[in-house]
């Protein structure tokens, strides 16, 4: 693996083999101390950020190594109006590995067309999160034994909640997973996330209510409904507050159910949750950070491309979603890839007309 863009470009063993590093790391954190010694990571975060930014930093620290760039893309050059392929491939130039987090969906991959080094997405605008996908699949395989055969509901904003999009494409790497979608019909998974459980056989049943389904789950992955990509303020209003995890829904709960969250909460997990043991999500942002040493020992070891491939040249956007980086980034090439058979975006996913 030359980039982390998707989990889905990842094949289940060389995700086993990057959760059996993060294992040893998290057993021994002391052997690898130096195993990143010389080597540098850019962080490039043009969205807001807290647990992502902080884990990815705190764990090439703490694999020996440094970190720069940016929280606020208004004190680099991308406020002269720099282009993202100019921005990745001048950094390119400084660190081992660039680690980044945009508003505009298939950035990620915009960018690992340009790049000198390995590229890892820390998030695309409401696309996809992999690397959160690395802290759940640690937290699920520590605390549960392993993935294989686990019932989970997701709940929330499922049509915006990247970190949602990636989990799925991980789970079907895995054997006999069921899915309970549980969302406002408004807010329901996008169709590409759709075909693609059909495409892989999986499992899935969309309700609209918590309390039903709460007693058949082994995992509950609680998310915030994601303010900042609602085009309508109304739409936002109608759902916000919409599920609240409290004490008495656990109640009906398997005792080991794990309660598990990406963070940021806002108040869809009632505060006295947090004390319940099947709470498990602060320990999840913890997973996450042993996770991400792991992906980054593997990627910033790898050696620099001189000579990174040539890029068509694009004239115009041939995806028509709004949030795609084609549609700001003019120059990208036309890519196009197939889910269920049918024509999508190469960067974004979404279906082209
Ligand atoms: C998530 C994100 O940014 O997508 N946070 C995170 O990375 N842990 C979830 C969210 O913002 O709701």
């Amino acid at each position: 693996m030359r980039h982390l863009i998707d989990f889905g470009d990842m094949t289940r063993e060389e995700w086993e083999a990057l959760y059996a590093r993060a294992s040893e790391i998290m057993d021994a954190p002391e052997r690898f101390v130096d195993v990143c010694h010389g080597k540098v990571s850019c962080n490039l975060f043009y969205e807001p950020s807290t647990r992502t930014n902080f884990s990815f930093q705190t764990a090439m620290m703490r694999l020996g190594g440094s970190v720069f760039g940016f929280a606020d893309p208004n004190s680099s050059s991308v406020a002269k109006g720099e282009s993202m392929k100019d921005t990745v491939r001048m950094v390119s130039n400084y660190a081992d590995v660039v680690v980044m987090r945009t508003p505009w969906e298939g950035s990620a991959k915009a960018a690992s067309l340009y790049s000198h080094v390995p590229v890892v997405n820390a998030g695309d605008g409401g696309h996809m999160h992999p690397t959160q996908t690395m802290a759940d699949l640690t937290t699920i395989t520590r605390l549960r034994g392993g993935v294989d055969g686990l019932c989970l509901g997701l709940c929330g904003d499922l049509k915006n909640g990247r970190t949602v999009h990636s989990l799925i494409k991980a789970m079907a790497k895995f054997r006999d997973i069921k899915f309970f979608l549980i969302s406002p019909r408004e807010l329901a998974v996008p169709d590409y996330m759709r075909v693609f459980m059909r495409e892989h056989n999986m499992w899935f049943t969309e309700v609209t209510g918590l309390e039903a389904v709460i007693p058949q789950l082994d995992v509950l992955y609680m998310t915030r409904i994601q303010k900042e990509r609602f085009v309508d303020p109304l739409e936002y209003e109608r759902n916000k507050g919409i599920y609240v995890l409290t004490r008495r829904k656990l109640e009906r709960a398997k005792k080991d159910m794990l309660v598990m969250h990406p963070l940021p909460r806002v108040d869809e997990i009632a505060v006295d949750v947090d004390d319940d043991p099947r709470a498990v999500y602060f320990q999840q942002a913890r997973y996450g950070m042993f996770a991400r040493m792991a992906l980054l020992e593997h990627l910033a070891l790898q050696p620099r491309d001189e000579h990174p491939a040539p890029v068509e040249i694009g004239t115009k956007p041939i995806c028509r979603n709004p949030r795609c980086i084609t549609q700001m980034e003019r120059y990208l090439p036309p890519l196009i890839k197939k889910i269920g058979g049918a024509d999508c975006c190469g960067f974004c996913d979404a279906p082209l007309e």
